[in-house]
């Protein structure tokens, strides 16, 4: 069975929430889901089948708490990504202008830096327009399967 990781960066638990509720998805899809919180190089550049990077911003556009030690590792030891593959989910809040999903941003930048290959297009839970993130992210995750073609069983 092909292996999926959710890699999760929050400080209030809505990335998680998020992670956990699209999780059955990809098991119907035919994956094996693993959720963490404390993601580590290791996770991307001896990357599984699929990535989910599942993260909010906090801050002025920063990264939460728990996923600083994971972006100051991959910057310090610069692995080649080109055989990583993911999708990923940003929370932030439009009210916050300038660093609006500042860390999702700033992730997909550093990931394609390093040659990961984005699947699909980011999506951005704008916590003004939506009040519960998975009801953007579900439907999301749906349609992403679909037009990447994931589903293996
Ligand atoms: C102290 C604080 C700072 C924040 N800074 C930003 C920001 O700079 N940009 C942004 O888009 N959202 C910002 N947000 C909004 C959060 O990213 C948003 O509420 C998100 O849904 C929180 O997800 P989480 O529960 O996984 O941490 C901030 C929220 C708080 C409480």
């Amino acid at each position: 069975m092909p292996k999926l990781t959710i890699l999760v960066g929050t400080m209030y638990g809505g990335a998680l929430d998020v992670a956990e509720q699209v999780k059955p998805l990809f098991e119907q899809a035919g994956y094996d889901v693993d959720i963490s919180e404390q993601p580590s190089v290791d996770d991307v550049s001896q990357a599984s089948d699929l990535t989910l990077f599942c993260v909010s911003t906090t801050g002025s556009g920063d990264f939460p708490g728990n996923f600083v030690p994971f972006i100051r590792s991959l910057k310090d030891q610069s692995p080649s990504l080109a055989g990583l593959r993911y999708g990923l989910i940003a929370l932030g809040d439009s009210s916050y202008g300038d660093t609006f999903c500042g860390a999702g941003r700033a992730l997909d930048e550093l990931l394609q830096d390093h040659g990961a290959h984005r699947l699909g297009e980011r999506l951005e839970i704008d916590a003004m327009e939506t009040f519960m993130a998975d009801d953007a992210a579900v439907p999301w995750v749906e349609e992403w399967i679909d037009a990447q073609k994931l589903k293996v069983a």
